[in-house]
């Protein structure tokens, strides 16, 4: 198994990384957190962590000694590192995590199934991480209109590429019951779902675009995979899917949640 296969599009830079997702994952962490039940008092594990947009979260709620934080991506792992001393952050994947089994009251993956090579490992080990009675939760963008700046971006890409590669076409989870039916194969129990919304807002288009040509994650990686020509015609048809906006815009974002109890 090629562990670190999901990781692959996330290779460049935290600032970058903040710009095009940071902006929507650090407000959703509030609300994740939020339905995920943590509280002070609590040991909590965030896999695959990327710059720490939850992990800052939860140090904010629980303090830096209590939180432990992991990702497949070294130059994510070391900004992480950076921005929450105190955090006990290593590199590794979902699907064999580097920390001992019961270590945990709660253990989160925020944005992170869609990519995870092996989802079964992946619901077994996170189970495995926390105490009898502990929590484990997980959310990703949903494929629906709800998440704005990738639906007109795939929409868009596969309007001039019936092949592209959209989330949709080769990805898991983002659709209703999928993460539920996660939690459940890995015998997780009183299991809930819900959804989450958060917003941004860009000066403009161009702002919103220029998140895409740093290459992180499958959308970016696809437009910095074009050539010049083909990647401007994406830049218009994606300002047209969005009807054309002229200054300031503000896109939501939808995501799927989960979280069951380990018995
Ligand atoms: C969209 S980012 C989410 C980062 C962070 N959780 C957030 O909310 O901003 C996806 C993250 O999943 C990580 N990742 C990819 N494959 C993984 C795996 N198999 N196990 C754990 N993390 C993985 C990537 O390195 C990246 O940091």
């Amino acid at each position: 198994m090629d562990l670190v296969v999901g990781a692959r599009t996330f290779a460049g830079t935290a600032d970058a990384y903040d710009a095009f997702m940071g902006r929507y994952s650090r407000p959703l962490a509030l609300q994740f957190a939020d339905f995920a039940g943590v509280a002070a008092g609590q040991r909590v594990l965030d896999v695959g962590c990327g710059p720490g947009a939850l992990t800052g979260e939860l140090v904010r709620r629980l303090g830096a000694g209590q939180v432990a934080a992991c990702d497949p991506s070294p130059p994510f792992v070391a900004t992480c590192r950076d921005r929450y001393p105190g955090v006990d952050v290593r590199a590794g994947a979902a699907e064999q995590l580097p920390f001992d089994d019961g270590s945990f009251d709660v253990a989160l993956s925020q944005l992170v199934l869609h990519f995870v090579t092996d989802p079964t490992a992946a619901g077994i080990g996170m189970s495995r991480a926390v105490r009898p009675g502990g929590t484990v939760a997980s959310c990703v963008w949903s494929f629906d209109e709800e998440m704005e700046m990738l639906r007109a971006f795939w929409d868009a890409a596969v309007s001039l590429d019936h092949d592209a590669p959209e989330e949709r076409r080769v990805m898991r989870f983002g659709r209703p019951g999928e993460i539920s039916q996660w939690l459940s194969e890995a015998s997780l129990v009183d299991i809930t779902e819900t959804a989450l919304t958060v917003t941004s807002t860009y000066a403009g288009f161009d702002e919103l675009w220029d998140g895409f040509l740093a290459g992180i994650g499958p959308a970016g990686s696809y437009c910095m995979g074009l050539s010049p020509e083909h990647r401007e015609t994406l830049r218009v048809a994606m300002h047209q899917r969005l009807g054309e906006p002229v200054g300031s815009i503000t896109l939501s974002a939808g995501a799927l949640a989960a979280r069951g109890v380990r018995h």
